[in-house]
């Protein structure tokens, strides 16, 4: 294993740990090898259920709602222990019926779980809500484990190379997990979306605890709807539950900062729109080989779509989406448009003189840049922003 100690385009350290070719977040126990290879030496048994996501996708959420259906306490759970995070013995400590959570990638699973000994719930969320909801939480740190700006997180959030998870990115982890769905027939595996929750929380649960095979009764799936709701969840943590010693020295009281906002489409008001382009693009090219329906989000879908749409392979049948892709499809024919600064106004009375004056400068100016000539060649319109400001013409 090696850490790596990464400084970033902005001079921001972070650092991960490096294992047989993928990246795990520092607190993966010891290093790494040894706890992979006795988590897949180690005999889970049939009643487990694992709950598997990706950081931020409501794991805290859904390990609540699992405990609630499985022991019918409406008690609520401060932490999970993720069982790539602790000595291995912790996992024979744990009362049965155990829910042992985890954010490994499906690869690198242990054996007998692939097999298919036990439950899994596979969570998924947005993952542009998954990135605003983990870059507010590690700004709530006590100690910074990244300090750039969204702009860099971002950067590092869609590249492979993400040291936050446990054996790979958003995307990784997203793809296997699609991927073992296909293929793996032995997994039991019931996946939930954080936004459906958010939506119909009682049909959400009573789908579980179908699978969970726990009682699903009206008045204990309603009790259950209300000790899971944000505020009341948020409470509880703060006052009876959520503080434990192994996060003292990243949080006030040892408390996680988790519940945040808990709400659907967050990263609407914090991505710029380049940021979100970015995104997209990331999205189009990660996920085309997804195979599952629904998988991961509607949000991802929407990106996807666009693209089958482009290449005449699917309808778009929901109310509304043709804005969307108007506006999609007006965003790509300005995807390689150029904008050109401090092009001056042109004082002749003659619009063919003015254009002309005007294609001429834009040529010189492009010629004196580093573009390329067929670049340059994209140049169709003109637009000014705004009056040229004499005094910052020395800025151009
Ligand atoms: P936000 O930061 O967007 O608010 P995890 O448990 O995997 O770390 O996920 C944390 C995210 O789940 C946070 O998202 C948190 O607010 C959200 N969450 C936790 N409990 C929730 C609840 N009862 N309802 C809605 N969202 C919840």
């Amino acid at each position: 294993m090696d850490i790596i100690e990464m400084t970033d385009e902005q001079g921001n350290w972070y650092k991960y740990k490096r294992y047989d070719g993928r990246p795990y977040v520092p607190l993966v126990y010891g290093n790494v090898k040894d706890q992979l290879q006795l988590l897949d030496s180690y005999e889970f048994r049939n009643d487990d259920v694992f709950l598997c996501t990706y950081p931020k996708s409501g794991t805290h959420w859904v390990h609540n709602i699992i405990n609630m259906l499985r022991t019918g306490s409406m008690k609520h759970q401060g932490g999970h222990e993720l069982m790539e995070f602790h000595d291995i013995k912790r996992l024979d400590n744990m009362s049965h019926p155990r829910t042992i959570a985890t954010h490994i990638t499906y690869n690198i699973l242990p054996s007998t779980i692939k097999c298919g000994v036990g439950k899994i719930v596979y969570v998924m969320r947005n993952p542009k809500d998954v990135f605003v909801s983990l870059k507010c939480f590690l700004g709530l740190l006590k100690k910074n484990v990244y300090e750039g700006d969204t702009d860099g997180l971002l950067r590092i959030f869609l590249s492979d190379e993400f040291g936050i998870g446990v054996g790979g990115s958003w995307f990784n982890h997203t793809k296997e997990w699609d991927n073992a769905k296909s293929v793996n027939t032995a997994l039991n595996i019931h996946t939930i979306k954080y936004e459906d929750i958010k939506r119909d929380p009682y049909g959400e649960i009573e789908k579980l605890a179908k699978f969970l095979e726990t009682d699903s009764s009206v008045t204990f799936l309603d009790n259950i709807v209300k000790h899971i709701e944000f505020d009341r969840m948020k409470e509880e943590h703060t006052k009876s539950a959520g503080a434990t010693e192994q996060w003292a020295h990243l949080c006030e009281n040892g408390r996680l900062p988790l519940y945040r906002k808990g709400i659907i489409g967050d990263w609407r008001n914090m991505l710029t729109v380049s940021q979100n382009e970015v995104f997209d693009a990331a999205i189009k090219d990660k996920l085309s080989t997804l195979v599952q329906e629904g998988f991961p989000s509607d949000e991802c879908h929407d990106v996807m779509r666009f693209e089958n749409r482009q290449s005449g392979l699917q309808q778009i049948k929901s109310t509304g989406a043709q804005e969307v892709l108007s506006e999609m499809d007006d965003r790509r024919r300005r995807e390689k448009n150029i904008l050109v600064f401090g092009v001056k106004e042109q004082t002749s009375s003659d619009g063919k003189e003015r254009k002309g004056k005007d294609e001429k400068e834009i040529e010189e100016m492009l010629r004196a840049s580093s573009l390329p000539s067929e670049a340059r060649k994209c140049v169709t319109k003109i637009f000014r922003l705004g009056k040229f400001d004499k005094e910052k013409e020395d800025q151009f």
